[in-house]
Order: structure tokens, then sequence, then C-alpha cells
């Protein structure tokens, strides 16, 4: 009795499903009638004329094209509404949003948020474009140009381009001829927007796109969990500044491997609130290398974890891998491995820098944020001015650092003088092969009462 009850319950919401998916299909074409000039467009929008009956309707696929939205793809209509409406259509139903090959849209700043239906995908075969005028970015979304919010599982993939045409900003000084106007808020002096964005979101994964020329950073992941990036390609030109790659802040679980990222900053960048990260197969250059920080700005408090960057290769990069932290900051750094460096020409390809400063002269000050269980195994190659330089805090040393088979020759490129290994308040071992033999006298060994020390300072992370 109860069973057959059940039973027409299920049948009953499989119909009301049914209903509802059928509905939201229609729905589209009323939209496509506002521009009947655009009608025959019979190369586009195919996927949504399948009839949801004539499938199961849990294996129903929607495809929500942005053409059958009203986009224009003229590079001079905002076609943000038409992205933002197949957005929304497509996180009600589930599905697949996408921007056609061999087209190319101008988009101003939208936030394509959740929750919607899980396993959304943004396909990207073609190209969005940011408005490359400064003057058309609104004031108030000076944050980042593309902002994905509150998803849960989501993929952006495809052939296509996400270029952030940041030319103008590049060039233009800290403060734009609008603020002086008055324009634009004093608390956002120099504020230049992000290209991809993606906030508090989980299961989240990018692959084979290009993200290019983006004001400041590429692509930064804040408050999220659960992120893959594969096979995605970054390029900005090597002076522009402060072009980051990839960035993750106050984010967990990540991996990000085979990609390339060519930029005028990092090409990775882990900031704090960091932990689980994974960073495999990159190749990066020109850039300043794959970093951790700069960590405990103003007397902040960071925090970042276990993190392990492994077959990684640079070329032409201002840094290898990289620590730095500004003097007085609270917390710690710890479980950091970076194993199978390659790096050529690269200025300095080991580094931790407790003293990091943007200006001339930073203000001396006591307290850090503690490094503690970094390791460099297998980092081979050529440097053009220092192959390790590890300045820590004079207020709480470094610990247990590790070093392992360091092969690193000058380059033929040096000019100038090249610098000796420089290890400052840094404990741990070094171990097998060294090159410069320098190296192997680089750190001190014992300090078990400092370790003690910089083991309290973890209490702050929790
Ligand atoms: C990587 O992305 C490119 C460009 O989208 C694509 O052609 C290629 O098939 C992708 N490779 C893999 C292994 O997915
Ligand atoms: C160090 O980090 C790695 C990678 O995330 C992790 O597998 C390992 O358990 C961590 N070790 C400790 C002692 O936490
Ligand atoms: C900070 O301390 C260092 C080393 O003790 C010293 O050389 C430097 O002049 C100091 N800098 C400032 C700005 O006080």
């Amino acid at each position: 009795m109860k069973r057959n009850t059940s039973n027409s319950l299920l049948f009953f919401i499989f119909l009301l499903i049914l209903v509802f998916l059928t509905s939201c299909v229609i729905s589209v074409e009323p939209r496509k009638s506002h521009n009947r000039e655009r009608k025959p467009r019979k190369h586009h929008g195919h996927g949504h004329s399948q009839s949801p009956a004539s499938s199961p309707a849990q294996t129903q696929t929607f495809t929500f094209d942005v053409l059958s939205f009203g986009a224009k793809a003229n590079e001079i209509s905002d076609d943000s509404k038409a992205l933002l409406a197949a957005w929304e259509a497509a996180c009600k139903v589930g599905g697949k949003v996408k921007i056609p090959a061999e087209h190319r849209f101008l988009i101003k700043s939208v936030t394509l948020q959740g929750p919607c239906m899980p396993h959304l995908t943004l396909q990207i075969d073609g190209t969005l474009m940011a408005p490359p005028a400064i003057s058309s970015w609104p004031k108030y979304s000076l944050f980042q140009w593309i902002n994905f919010k509150n998803i849960h599982s989501l993929t952006v993939q495809g052939s296509g381009t996400i270029d952030g045409q940041g030319f103008n900003w590049w060039t233009s000084s800290q403060i734009y001829p609008m603020q002086k106007k008055g324009y634009y808020s004093e608390q956002i002096p120099g504020m230049k927007p992000t290209a991809v964005r993606f906030y508090s979101s989980n299961d989240v994964t990018v692959r084979d796109i290009k993200i290019i020329n983006s004001p400041l950073c590429h692509l930064k992941f804040d408050n999220s969990k659960g992120i893959k990036v594969n096979n995605i390609t970054i390029s900005s030109p090597e002076n522009s500044q402060n072009t980051d790659g990839i960035h993750l802040q106050n984010s967990q679980d990540a991996e990000i491997q085979h990609s390339k990222v060519t930029s005028g900053d990092d090409c990775v960048s882990i900031q704090t609130g960091c932990s689980n990260i994974h960073i495999h197969h990159i190749n990066c250059g020109p850039g300043h290398g794959i970093s951790i920080g700069g960590l405990g700005k103003d007397r902040s408090v960071a925090c970042v974890s276990n993190i392990i960057v492994n077959y990684v290769s640079m070329q032409n990069t201002l840094y290898g891998v990289r620590i730095k932290t500004w003097q007085g900051g609270v917390g710690m750094v710890k479980n950091v491995s970076f194993t199978r460096v390659q790096v050529e020409d690269v200025k300095s390809p080991i580094m931790v820098d407790q003293y990091y400063c943007d200006k001339q002269v930073c203000k001396n000050q006591t307290g850090t944020v503690v490094i503690s269980g970094v390791k460099f195994d297998k980092i081979y190659g050529t440097y053009t001015f220092q192959p390790i330089h590890i300045a820590c805090s004079n207020s709480i040393p470094c610990t247990d650092l590790d070093l392992t088979d360091i092969q690193l020759r000058p380059s033929q490129k040096y000019n100038g003088f090249l610098q000796q290994a420089l290890c400052w308040n840094s404990y741990g071992k070094s171990q097998g092969p060294m090159m410069p033999s320098s190296i192997d006298y680089c750190l001190r060994s014992g300090g078990g009462y400092i370790k003690k020390i910089s083991r309290s300072h973890d209490s702050v992370c929790y």
C-alpha cells in the first residue's frame, strides 16, 4: 500500500519536472522574436530545440547560446545583458551557457551569481572583451570584470578567449583623471579590475581557455574551495604592471596544473587563508615566478599551510619560487614544498624575504609571520643575479628549512656582479649535491629552542 502511494507520488513529481523543463525551453522563444531581423539563425542555438520529452529528463543538457538572448557580437554594443540572461536561464534549469566561436562579445562588468542548478557549464569558444576605455567602467565595479559568486559546481571551458583589454590601465598612472574630478571615490585610489574572479564558490573548474591582457590580476579565487585549473593560457606583456596570473586567497583544496602564464607580475600568487594547494606542471615567464605572499601587511594575520609546488618551469622571471612577508605581521606559513623547479635566466631562483617592502624604505617592526617547514628540493638551472636569498625576520628566525639537491649555475646572460648565496636567521638542513657549494653552509643547524617559539605562533591560525 505504502509503496504504491510513494510510487505514484514519484511519478507525479517526474511529470512536474517535465512540465517545468518544457516551459523553460519554451520561454527562450519569445525573447528570440524580439529581434526579428536576426530570426534566421539556424547555425546557433541548436541545443535547446530538442524536446526534453524525447529523452529522460536527467540526461538532458540545455544549451543557452548568448546569440539567442540578444547578443549582437559587433564589438560595439554591450552584450552583458544577453550574457546575464543566458546565465540566469541556465542557472534555473542547469545546462550550458554558450559563447559561440568566431564571435567577439563586448561585456561590461558582470556578476554571474548563484546559487544555481549544479553542473553548470560556461562554454567559451568565442571571445569576451572588456571595454577598453577606462571611462566606460562604472566607478562602483572596479574590483573585477567578470565575477562568479556563490556558485557550486561550475565548469568554465572552451577554446575561446577572455580578453581584459588592459592596455589603457597599464599606462595610466595610479590616480586617474576622473578621480581628480571627484568621479571616483577617495577610498579606492588606484583600483584596477581583476579580469575573472570567483568569490565564495565551490567545486569550480576552469580549463582550456585563454585569459589575456587583464588590467590587474587575470584569474582570482577568493573564499572558495575545490578549485581545478587545467590547461589554461594566461598572457599579458612583461611590462604590464601588477598583472598577476592566478591569485588564490582564503581558498582551500586547489589544484592548478598544465598551464602557461606570461605576465608582468607573479605567475601564481598564494595569499593568506590558503591551505591544501597543489600547483604543478606550470610554465611561467616572463613574470615574477610563483609566490606565497606578501603576507602580514599592516600587522595583519596571515596563515598559509600545506602547499606543494612541483614540476614547474620558469624562463626570464625575476624570481623562481618565493615567500614574501611584511615586517610586523602575525601568523604562520608552514608545510610548504617546492620541488622539481626548472629555472632558466631567473634573477633569484630561491627567495624568502621577510622584509618585503613596496617602497624604498619600510619601517622596521618587531613581529613577523613565522615561517617553518619549507622544503626546496631539486631546483635546477641558471640564474642571473643570486642563486639563493633567504632573509628571515630578526624577531623570529625561519625554522625547519630544507635545501636538497640544488643545482644553480650562472646564466650566460648575466650582467654585472653575481651575488653569493645569502641566508639570514634561518635554521634547517642542506643535503645532497649543491651548486654553488656555498649553499652547503647557508642554513644554521640546531635551533630547537627557537622551533618551540615559532610553533607557538601557529595558534592564531586556528
Ligand atoms: C588544451 O586546450 C587547448 C585549447 O583550448 C585544446 O585545443 C587542447 O585539446 C587542450 N588539451 C587537453 C589535453 O585538454
Ligand atoms: C603537508 O602538506 C601536504 C600537502 O597538502 C599534506 O599531504 C601533508 O599531510 C602535510 N603534512 C602535515 C604534517 O600537515
Ligand atoms: C632596520 O634595521 C636594519 C638592520 O638592523 C638597519 O640596517 C636599517 O637601517 C633599519 N631601517 C630603518 C628604516 O630603521
